[in-house]
């Protein structure tokens, strides 16, 4: 393996193509143009073969006693933990990381021992994922005030910083505000900046980085967060059931669990009632890590310095801005415009995540899943619909509250259906969209996926649907 270092500044170039044929042959072999690498990215070949082979070799017991292969186990649990925490660009005096099933299951860490309440307010963007906006159900039960943090027409971040200072001032105590470094509905990228400000503002910051790191460099020596949670699956597609709360010290110990599991717990009596839990990550890892895994965890993120996070970014980006301009390019024979792509048009700021919808010639969105159905008729992988990120969603299409408020009431009075909400919605004029078309790019992607996805749209309009 080579061993580039991961931040580095002025870097070789690599060839893409070179790299598709070598480890993502099974994507032209299976004639596949794949485009949801937010939903999850592709695993290089060699990364289940290098790690197959490891597997053969290994004896690894349950890292939870001090036999030969538990004790193998527990150095490779340690050796994941250094070696994310170098990707990250993070001290280990200062950062440790939890591993988890996902990210979801990293912010629920959080989530469940935040201490929540009447001092401590939770201010999330609306912008985030559901596994985000999943966190104020903790919040409000802790009777805590929850603020949203509004997206502007372009769907960025709208005068935030000064939004929570006002906040700020204007409340007695702080609390936790979580946005996501990169938006999986349109690909912003939210200002960093953000989090040193609201640090210094006394907030305790959660960093949702599930969309960010596949295809950015994420530096906590740079950007401080307090926590920072990813899925391995997303950066490079295998193994799937492995995330990380990559956490400062100092803030994890500030949490408090609303529970403990084995593994987690120094002793725990049941003559006496009580329990210790162990300091650290090892006390927020319920039961057993998934040991088996964290090889192939190293491995993949040797990978990804190896290619360069700066080359895959530039990549990425080159790619993204030939679909946008593409996507704007296509028009009707009256020359309206064929698709309508949510986001900032200048696209300055934002990752490999493009959502939108197709046009008709009145210029009204056509049903995403008409497009979905092209799609995979095409061998062609896009998602669709309102990605989990419901606030981006709202904002993007247009949503009229009180009209959504009377349409969700009424689907959820006749049993709830999305279809049905969504037929409501377009009766009632309650909105000009439910739901987009979301292509996404990564490491692997070449122009030519970009091109059958043009070929795709273009026949949805030559078909009656
Ligand atoms: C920004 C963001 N946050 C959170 C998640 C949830 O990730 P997981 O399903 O791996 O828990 C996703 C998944 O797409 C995401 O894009």
């Amino acid at each position: 393996m080579l061993t580039a270092t991961p931040h580095q500044a002025a870097q070789p170039s690599v060839d893409f193509s070179e790299l598709r044929a070598r480890e993502f042959a099974r994507l032209d072999a299976s004639a596949q143009a794949y485009l949801d690498y937010t939903g999850s990215a592709l695993y290089p070949e060699r990364l289940v073969t290098e790690h197959a082979a490891a597997l053969r070799r290994a004896v690894l017991g349950n890292p939870h006693s001090e036999s030969p292969a538990s004790r193998a186990s527990t150095a490779l649990v340690h050796a994941a933990r250094d070696r994310v925490l170098r990707f990250f660009d993070a001290d280990p005096r200062e950062y440790t990381v939890c591993f988890t099933a996902n990210t979801s299951a990293a912010i629920h860490l959080v989530a469940s021992a935040y201490p929540f309440g009447r001092d401590a307010r939770f201010i999330l963007s609306a912008d985030d994922h559901n596994s985000v906006n999943g966190v104020r159900a903790y919040a409000e039960r802790a009777g805590a005030r929850v603020h949203y943090l509004p997206l502007d027409d372009e769907l960025r971040l709208h005068d935030v910083a000064s939004r929570l200072a006002v906040l700020r001032r204007t409340h007695v105590g702080a609390g936790l505000v979580a946005f996501p470094a990169q938006s999986n509905f349109s690909g912003v990228q939210h200002p960093l900046a953000l989090v040193e400000r609201a640090r210094a503002l006394g907030y305790t910051v959660l960093l949702d980085a599930a969309a960010y790191v596949p295809t950015s460099a994420l530096s906590l020596n740079r950007t401080p967060a307090d926590f920072v949670a990813c899925s391995f699956y997303k950066m490079f597609g295998y193994p799937t059931g492995i995330g990380a709360l990559v956490a400062r010290r100092e803030s994890l110990s500030r949490l408090r669990r609303p529970w403990f599991a084995g593994g987690a717990v120094e002793y725990v009596s049941v003559q006496h009632g009580s329990h210790l839990a162990r300091d650290g990550a090892d006390g927020f890892e319920d039961g057993t890590v998934n040991f088996l895994d964290m090889e192939a965890v190293i491995r993949g993120l040797d990978f990804l310095d190896e290619v360069g996070m700066s080359r895959i970014a530039r990549h990425v980006s080159a790619l993204t801005s030939t679909l946008v301009a593409r996507l704007h390019a296509l028009t009707h024979r009256d020359g309206t415009p064929l698709v309508r792509v949510y986001g900032p048009r200048d696209r300055y700021d934002c990752g490999g995540t493009v959502a939108f919808n197709l046009l008709d010639e009145r210029g009204d969105a056509v049903p995403y899943e008409v497009v979905e159905e092209h799609a995979r008729r095409a061998g062609v992988s896009v998602r669709g619909g309102c990605f989990c990120n419901p606030g981006a969603s709202e904002r993007a299409f247009g949503f009229v509250p009180d009209r959504t408020a009377s349409c969700i009431a009424e689907t959820r009075r006749a049993g709830w259906s999305l279809t049905e909400f969504g037929r409501r919605m377009r009766e009632c004029g309650g909105a000009h969209a439910i739901g987009a078309v979301r292509a996404s790019l990564g490491m692997a992607s070449n122009d030519r996926d970009v091109e059958r996805l043009i070929e795709v749209l273009l026949g949805c309009k030559a078909l009656p649907y």
